[in-house]
């Protein structure tokens, strides 16, 4: 069976960056949002091949994109060697991706590519009517509880695209709680030529705070207070914001509900990676300015970028500020945010 998966993109809403944990990874808090920009994951799965690949399982990544890695350093062929194993299957699986979305863009594309890759083996492996080895129970699916932690495995990133819409990220970004979503709304999206590497950004945050913190120490003779205090920060702003109240406390309009997105933009949300990102690459910072030159009500990088977002009032308003941008030569196209709902209604490009 062949299944075609559409590959939905991610925003930042805001991103803060707390300490460098044991493990390496750095605690943070920020709202994903997932956009209707997308490549197209195609997957086949030919069990028929278990006998003659002796009983094991055999990945085949092509993409005609040469960025991408087609080996085990690509997160498709690493989450379908999971999800075989969740299924207790061998045969050949092929992967082929249609890449549209900017590589190292920081619209979470690798991620998203890995966990349609699973949603596409899923089906095509919950659809097969035949018990294909002992540990294997034909027509199972995979549990959201199970997904998610195959997803985490592979990455940071991955989780939010098993759960879609509106989705707060903390821990290093893999723990995901669906949040209220927010009314579609249009944007902007600017794809500069550049890709960031992320451990490079945390790695650079890292190294800006502890300047920072040495500056601190030393004026006031006191001992940093640490990263955690990003963390609280952004803890108010999104409680006010859930609670759908101003973060003053003054109450917003419809409160007692999750805010809307101007909510959450009044609230004063800030990408902490702009800091590091925009002094070594002064032209995003440009792009940034650009946007909001063109009209729009707040921009930002996403993630750690390089794609920088506009948020605009009406599709028509971002429709013309796409094209004026690209008048100026950026790459950049109109889009809009992807509810739950139209996410899951989506997914599916095609069975045969
Ligand atoms: O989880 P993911 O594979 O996307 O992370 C890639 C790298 O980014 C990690 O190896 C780590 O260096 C860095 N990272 C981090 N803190 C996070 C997420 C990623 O330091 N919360």
């Amino acid at each position: 069976m062949n299944v075609a998966v559409r590959s939905f993109a991610k925003i930042n809403l805001g991103l803060y960056i707390g300490s460098r944990r044991a493990d390496g990874f750095h605690d943070l808090r920020t709202v994903y949002q997932t956009i209707a920009l997308h490549d197209v994951i195609r997957v086949s799965v030919d069990e028929s091949l278990d006998k003659r690949a002796g009983g094991r399982v055999e990945i085949v990544c092509k993409c005609d994109d040469p960025r991408v890695p087609l080996d085990s350093r690509n997160t498709c062929y690493r989450i379908a060697k999971l999800v075989m194993e969740a299924f207790g299957a061998v045969g050949k699986v092929t992967i082929e991706i249609e890449k549209k979305l900017p590589v190292q863009g920081g619209m979470g594309a690798a991620s998203s590519n890995a966990v349609a890759t699973m949603f596409a083996m899923e089906r095509a492996l919950s659809r097969r009517g035949r018990k294909r080895s002992r540990n294997h129970v034909a027509g199972r699916s995979l549990s959201q509880a199970e997904s998610l932690r195959i997803a985490a495995q592979i990455g940071s990133d991955l989780p939010l695209f098993v759960v879609a819409g509106t989705v707060l990220g903390v821990g290093r970004g893999e723990e995901v709680y669906p949040l209220a979503d927010l009314s579609p709304a249009p944007l902007v999206v600017v794809t500069p030529e550049v890709g960031v590497s992320t451990p490079q950004a945390f790695a650079d945050w890292d190294r800006l705070m502890s300047k920072a913190g040495r500056a601190k120490a030393s004026a006031a003779q006191l001992t940093h207070p640490g990263a955690s205090d990003r963390l609280f920060e952004v803890g108010c702003v999104l409680s006010a914001w859930l609670r759908g109240s101003s973060h003053d406390g003054a109450p917003a309009k419809g409160g007692g509900r999750a805010g809307s997105l101007s909510d959450l933009v009044r609230a004063g949300i800030e990408n902490d990676f702009e800091r590091v990102v925009f002094s070594q690459f002064p032209e995003l910072r440009d792009m940034k300015r650009a946007l909001e030159r063109a009209g729009s009500r707040y921009a930002s990088l996403s993630g750690s970028g390089s794609t920088l977002y506009g948020l605009f009032g009406s599709a028509a308003e971002a429709a013309k500020a796409a094209q004026g941008l690209r008048q100026q030569g950026l790459k950049a196209i109109a889009t809009r945010t992807l509810t739950r709902r139209e996410y899951w209604g989506k997914l599916i490009a095609a069975t045969h």
